[in-house]
């Protein structure tokens, strides 16, 4: 179907035509300019006939030095105004103007294109009084939003716990793919560590690692970034006092910390303690940590989104266990659960992180925040393929849902900003092939993280016969399901002082 050009006739009748047009394919309003109009547009009045700047895209991103402090800046392309008069804009500025960019999901990627000129075009937006109302209004409904969201996470988060224990299914011997990233991020740590961190003759320092698990990786990242730390102080001279550290492990109430605390180093030279709870709520008292860090845990959800479970809903997910290439309002709801989720995941660790402390994130992600999760859709298939069989039931198959979103470095830059408490140090992604090692070890992986949910669901007989099913055809499809495997991002966020 195509829309014809607006020729100056029946403008009702185009409009509507217009607006069934965009409705059918389901296009973010960022394109309705662009997609009625092709070719250069004028830029969008209001009915007071001034003009309307509205963001259509991130081109690009730096960092860049204000005062004392680094600020993040967009190159921002407006709605109807060519790339060439893309301007440089303060993150903070953006999305306090306009807080319907993030909601609306504009999550856009940077254009590799390169660009002709980068011409400053001085935006003149004109708030009108009724503008600036709605937006305190839309700002104090977010608010009670994220405060009941918050609440809402300390007390019925969903708990996912990994495979206790030691036993061959565990997740302390499954976890050569976590233990891999921790290793592949031992020196940005140390360097981030090195640069980022604001050393202060702390009687004790606090390191909290949030989702650790029953180890043995957490142990390693905690070792990691011991040995930085002191490092750091032993390098200012022999005045400098080495702090004592105490080390808080966090995960949720049902994870094994039995486990944990049984394989506790020896010869560890930090005082440790069990922190249980979700990290989306309030974990610690405030100004509390020094240093955060989570390593593989912050792409698991408080829960699965509620629309998806809803029968009467569009993004009801029939038939599929996740957003992996799926129907576009599927994807929405997982990815306004992700932001929902991170707001209260920097909300509470803003009020508990120590002044210019420091926050390093270990994320599984993906360049684009939309694309196929070869893995989920592969164990998707291996449920309806026993379904098919008689073994589990359809109904069974569309209830169930994995509660995981790979975030995309745009997205979450956008998430960062929009709460404002933390600069962006760092954001890296690292090279995909620290992810693959064939087959067997995906099965085991993915049966470690996720048999304690499968077996609540669907019981567990089917087990054995699901994660052979599900090895042999990623064997099948190894080439497909490597290329497509998430992205690990390697991220330094610090407390603002404000
Ligand atoms: C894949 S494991 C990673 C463990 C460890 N960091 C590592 O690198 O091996 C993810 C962990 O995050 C925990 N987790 C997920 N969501 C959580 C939440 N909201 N609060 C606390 N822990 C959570 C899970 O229980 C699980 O133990």
């Amino acid at each position: 179907m195509e829309l014809p050009r607006f020729n100056g006739d029946d403008p009702y009748g185009w409009l509507a035509m217009a607006e069934r047009y965009l409705d059918y394919y389901e296009l973010p309003p960022n394109q309705w300019v662009l997609v009625a109009s092709p070719g250069p547009a004028l830029p969008p009045f209001d009915p007071k006939g001034f003009l309307h700047w509205q963001p259509e895209q991130i081109l690009d991103r730096g960092m860049f030095k204000k005062k004392n402090t680094a600020v993040t800046k967009w190159l921002i392309k407006w709605v109807g105004l060519p790339t060439e008069d893309a301007t440089w804009e303060e993150a903070n500025d953006i999305i306090a103007h306009y807080p319907e960019f993030q909601r609306i999901g504009v999550f856009l990627q940077i254009s590799h294109k390169p660009l002709k000129s980068r011409r400053r075009l001085a935006p003149t937006h004109h708030p009108q009084p009724s503008d600036k109302q709605t937006e305190r209004e839309r700002e104090r409904e977010r608010e009670r939003e994220i405060a009941a969201a918050m609440e809402h996470s300390s007390n019925v988060s969903e708990e996912y716990p990994m495979k206790g224990g030691d036993g061959p299914n565990s997740y302390a011997k499954n976890s050569i793919e976590q233990k891999v990233v921790v290793d592949a991020t031992k020196e940005l740590l140390r360097k981030a560590i090195k640069e980022k961190l604001d050393l202060e003759p702390f009687n004790t320092f606090h390191i909290a690692d949030l989702g650790c698990s029953v180890g043995p990786n957490t142990f390693f990242s905690v070792e990691n970034i011991l040995e930085a730390v002191i490092f750091e102080y032993q390098s200012r001279g022999p005045s400098s006092e080495i702090p004592e550290f105490q080390v808080f492990f966090n995960d949720h109430a049902l994870n094994d910390f039995n486990t944990l605390f049984k394989s506790l180093p020896q010869n560890r030279n930090y005082y440790a303690v069990g922190v249980p709870g979700s990290f989306y709520g309030r974990l610690f008292p405030k100004a509390s940590v020094n240093f955060f860090h989570s390593s593989f845990a912050l792409h698991w959800l408080s829960r699965v989104p509620k629309d998806v479970m809803d029968k009467n809903s569009r993004a009801w997910n029939k038939g599929r266990i996740h957003y992996s290439n799926n129907q576009d309002e599927v994807f929405k709801a997982y990815q306004a659960q992700y932001a929902e989720d991170m707001e209260c995941f920097l909300r509470a660790r803003a009020l508990e992180t120590l002044h210019r402390g420091l926050i390093v994130l270990n994320l599984l992600g993906l360049p684009r925040p939309f694309v196929e999760i070869v893995g989920f859709d592969i164990l998707g298939s291996c449920f309806l393929e026993m379904a098919g069989k008689g073994i589990i039931t359809e109904e069974t198959v569309d209830s169930f849902n994995i509660a995981c979103y790979f975030v995309s470095p745009q997205e979450l830059e956008v998430i960062v900003e929009r709460n404002g408490c933390f600069s962006i140090e760092r954001l890296e992604t690292l090279p995909q092939h620290v992810l693959k090692h064939g087959a067997k070890v995906a099965a085991s992986t993915l049966r470690a993280a996720t048999e304690g949910l499968i077996k609540q669901h669907f019981g567990e007989e089917i087990l054995d016969d699901l994660f052979s099913l599900y090895q042999q055809k990623v064997e099948e499809q190894i080439s497909i399901y490597e290329s497509k495997m998430p992205f690990v991002l390697f991220v330094v966020l610090k407390r603002k002082t404000n």
